[in-house]
C-alpha cells in the first residue's frame, strides 16, 4: 500500500521540468532528483513504494508510472493513483531521514527523542551508543575488525551502555602475580575450543549479561566453567550460578542487584562461598533485568548438604604477570583466564576481526573496565590477537566471542589477567 499525505505539488511549476519522452526517461524536478541522489539513470520499476521523494508533505513517486502521458514529474503519477488533483500545503510539518512529521508530534531519532515544532525538528543531542557515523567511518577504512548496528543496542544512549553493559573494576590493592615472566616456546595459535575432550561441542555456551551491569561475575564464572571442564577433563554440561554469586556472597555489600565490584573483591565473594551450584539452581533469568533479586533457590533439590550434586569450588585467585607468553602458559596449563581490559565507545559495535580502538575512539565514562574470558590467541594479517568470550549474548560479535588485538596500550590488554583453581565437588 502507498501510503501518501497530502498532496502539495505545483503542476504549473513542475511541468517547467517537462522534457523527453517514453516513462523510463529521467522526468522532471523531484524525480530527476532523486534518481541523481540514487545514482540512477531511470525510474524504478513496477511500482515501487521504496522510489520516492519527498516533496513538501507529501511522497512523489519515481516509478515507471510516474508522468507517463502527463508533461511533468512523478507527481501526477500519485494524483492519477490516488484520484486528487489538489495539495494544499500543511502548515508546521517536518521532515527528516525521508519521513513526515506533523506539528507537535514526537519521535525517537536513535537514542534522542524528537519533536516536529513549527516545521522545526528539535532533538536531544545524547550520543548514542550506535553512532551510523563512526559505523559506516570503521566498516570503510582498514582497521581490521567491522562494525555492526545491533538492534539490541539500537536507541540506546553511550551512557546506559556504560552503567548496564559492564561493571568490573580493577583490584583496589597491588597483588603480586603468582607467575612469573616466562620466555620458552609457546604454540602460535590456541583456542581452548578446540580441546580433544570437547569433542568438537562447547555447551559452556556464550551467556547474555542483560541490563545486569556485573561482568566481574559472568567473566569469572566462565572461566570457571572452562577450568572446570579442563579439570575433569570433559564438557561441562552446567555452569555455575551467576545469580547466586551476586546474591549469596556476603562479600558483596550491594548483592540485591547487579553492580559493579572489584576484580579481588569477585574472587573473594566466590572463594567465600561453599560451594556455588549451578544455574539449574539459580537460574539467571532475574539477573539479566539487573534488577533486585534475593538468594533464593529455585527449587528444593538443588544442591545442598542433602544432595550430592556437584558444585563449583573456587580458590585463592592469583593475577597473572602481565606478559603475552606468560599469559598463554597460564592458559595451556591451567585453562582460560579472565581479563579485565578498557573499553572505548566503538568496541560495543564490533562485530567482527581483530579489534583496537578506531582513530576516532572515545570513551563516554573514562576509565570503565569490562571483564572477559580469555580461551586462545593468533594472528590474523599480522596483527597478533587474543580470542575472548564477552556476555552480551551470541548474538553479538562473532557468535558472542571476539578477538582484540595483543598489547595494546590504551585497551590495557593483557595487563589484568586472573586465573584461579577451581573444583568440582
Ligand atoms: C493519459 O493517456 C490516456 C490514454 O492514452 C488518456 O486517456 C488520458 O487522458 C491521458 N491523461 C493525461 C493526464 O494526459
Ligand atoms: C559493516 O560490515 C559488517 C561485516 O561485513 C556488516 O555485517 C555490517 O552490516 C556493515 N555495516 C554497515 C553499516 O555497513
Ligand atoms: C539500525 O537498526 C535499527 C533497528 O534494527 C534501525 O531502525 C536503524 O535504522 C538502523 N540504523 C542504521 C544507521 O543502519
Ligand atoms: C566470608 O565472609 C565473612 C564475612 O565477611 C567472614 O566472616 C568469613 O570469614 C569469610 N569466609 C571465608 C571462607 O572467607
Ligand atoms: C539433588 O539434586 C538433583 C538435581 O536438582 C535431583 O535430581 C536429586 O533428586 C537431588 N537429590 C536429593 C537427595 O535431593
Amino acid at each position: 500500500m502507498r501510503h501518501f499525505f497530502i498532496f502539495s505539488c505545483l503542476i504549473s511549476l513542475l511541468s517547467a521540468y517537462f522534457h523527453g519522452s517514453g516513462h523510463n526517461s529521467v522526468r522532471g524536478g523531484s524525480c530527476a532528483d532523486f534518481l541523481h541522489k540514487n545514482h540512477m539513470t531511470s525510474c524504478c520499476l513496477g511500482r515501487n513504494d521504496e522510489c520516492y521523494m519527498i516533496h513538501f508533505d507529501t511522497r512523489c513517486y519515481c516509478d515507471q508510472f510516474c508522468g507517463k502521458n502527463s508533461t511533468s514529474d512523478c507527481c501526477p503519477d500519485v494524483i492519477r493513483e490516488h484520484n486528487v488533483n489538489k495539495c494544499p500545503a500543511k502548515a508546521g510539518i517536518c521532515q527528516r531521514n525521508g519521513m513526515v512529521y506533523q506539528n507537535n508530534q514526537r519521535f525517537m531519532d536513535n537514542c534522542n527523542h524528537c519533536r516536529c515544532k513549527n516545521g522545526v525538528v528539535k532533538c536531544k543531542n545524547r550520543p548514542c551508543l550506535i553512532n551510523p557515523d563512526l559505523l559506516s567511518e570503521i566498516n570503510g577504512s582498514n582497521y581490521g575488525w567491522t562494525a555492526a548496528n545491533y538492534s539490541f543496542f539500537w536507541s540506546k544512549t553511550l551512557e546506559f551502555a556504560y552503567l548496564h553493559y559492564l561493571g568490573v573494576t580493577l583490584p583496589s590493592y597491588r597483588q603480586k602475580p603468582l607467575s612469573s615472566d616466562f620466555s620458552g616456546h609457546v604454540q602460535s595459535s590456541y583456542d581452548f575450543r578446540k580441546e580433544p575432550y570437547f569433542q568438537g561441542k562447547y555447551p559452556n555456551g556464550i551467556k547474555s549479561q542483560g541490563m545486569c551491569a556485573a561482568s566481574w561475575a559472568f567473566s569469572m564464572m566462565d572461566m570457571v566453567t572452562d577450568r572446570a571442564s579442563k579439570y575433569s577433563r570433559k564438557p561441562m554440561d552446567r555452569s555455575p550460578s551467576v545469580e547466586q554469586l551476586i546474591a549469596c556472597s556476603s562479600i558483596n555489600k550491594k548483592r540485591n542487584k547487579c553492580s559493579s565490584l572489584s576484580v579481588d573483591q569477585g574472587w573473594l565473594s566466590a572463594q567465600n562461598m561453599t560451594g556455588i551450584a549451578d544455574t539449574e539452581c539459580y537460574g539467571n533469568r532475574d539477573v539479566q533485568s539487573g534488577f533486585l533479586f534475593t538468594c533464593k533457590m529455585k527449587s528444593s533439590t538443588c544442591p545442598g548438604p542433602a544432595n550430592s550434586t556437584k558444585k563449583f569450588y573456587v580458590s585463592k585467585a592469583y593475577p597473572v604477570w602481565p606478559q603475552s607468553k606468560s599469559i598463554m602458559k597460564e592458559i595451556l596449563m591451567n585453562g582460560p583466564v579472565q581479563m579485565v581490559f578498557k573499553i572505548y565507545d566503538d568496541f560495543f559495535m564490533y562485530k567482527s576481526g581483530v579489534y583496537s580502538p578506531s582513530r576516532r575512539a572515545q570513551s563516554f565514562i573514562r576509565n570503565q573496565y569490562h571483564g572477559v574470558k580469555v580461551l586462545g590467541w593468533g594472528s590474523e594479517n599480522g596483527m597478533d590477537y587474543w580470542l575472548a568470550a564477552n556476555s552480551w549474548g551470541p548474538d553479538w560479535g562473532e557468535n558472542g566471542y571476539f578477538r582484540i588485538k595483543r598489547d595494546v596500550c590504551s585497551t590495557e590488554i593483557g595487563k589484568h589477567v586472573y586465573g584461579a583453581w577451581v573444583y568440582i565437588k
